[in-house]
């Protein structure tokens, strides 16, 4: 800031005022129909949800949807969440974050799109508080392998034991866990807590790079 004066891009939201009140903010990046934010921002009436994705509709299917039921806990942001991040929270302002289902992005060409890579967990290593939670759900096996191999090289906990799943059922599911639960397809979860300090430098392997095999 110079002369008082905030640069474009410099000044992020003020969350308090924007809820009205200090209650503990987490993030779902990606949340399609909205099946867990919806849930879990009505679960825990006493938690900020902020939620950022980038299909339009889906941002608009989430508000009316969280407007019919009078939902004051849950904002959605539409815009890509690797660009909006380092603009929406301060360094050790959330409490939990979730990324569920993220797309498998298989084409070669597009891997560089892929959500999970070791610049996204360095990145919430340093936006989440420390003790703060990820939540991380995918039904790619080799999507499960590569990212749980990257929190942790970012210095993230896993809290059910070094490259090991979480067995659970999660209290709230996803729109798309809500369907596998009826077909049966298998869910790889994982969860990880933010230790206190700084992440280890930057890994050689982004992260992105796994290939798998497509499900018709
Ligand atoms: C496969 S869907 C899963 C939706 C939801 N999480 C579920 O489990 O039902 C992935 C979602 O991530 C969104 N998405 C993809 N890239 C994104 C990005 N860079 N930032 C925010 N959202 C993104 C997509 O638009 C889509 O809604």
């Amino acid at each position: 800031m110079e002369f008082g004066c905030a640069l474009p891009g410099e000044i992020l939201p003020d969350w308090t005022r924007e809820f009205g009140r200090a209650a503990p903010i987490e993030l779902e990046i990606g949340p399609g129909h909205g099946g867990f934010a919806l849930g879990h921002a009505l679960a825990h009436p006493e938690r900020e949800l902020v939620v950022i994705e980038t299909r339009r509709s889906d941002c608009e299917l989430i508000r009316a949807r969280a407007a019919a039921k009078a939902l004051t806990n849950l904002v959605v942001l539409h815009g890509d969440a690797k660009l909006l991040l380092p603009h929406c929270f301060a360094p050790g302002t959330l409490q939990g974050v979730h990324v569920q289902f993220p797309d498998p992005w298989w084409k070669k060409r597009h891997h560089k799109r892929r959500m999970v890579d070791a610049g996204l967990a360095r990145l919430l290593r340093r936006l989440l508080s420390s003790g703060g939670t990820v939540d991380f759900r995918t039904d790619v096996p080799a999507y499960a392998r590569e990212a749980i191999a990257t929190w942790e090289e970012a210095g993230f906990v896993n809290l059910d034991g070094t490259g090991m799943l979480w067995g659970a059922a999660p209290e709230v599911l996803s729109t798309r866990e809500r369907r596998y639960s009826v077909t049966g397809q298998p869910v790889f979860r994982a969860r990880f807590e933010n230790p206190p300090g700084e992440p280890p430098p930057l890994a050689q392997r982004t992260g992105r790079e796994w290939m798998d095999v497509r499900r018709k």
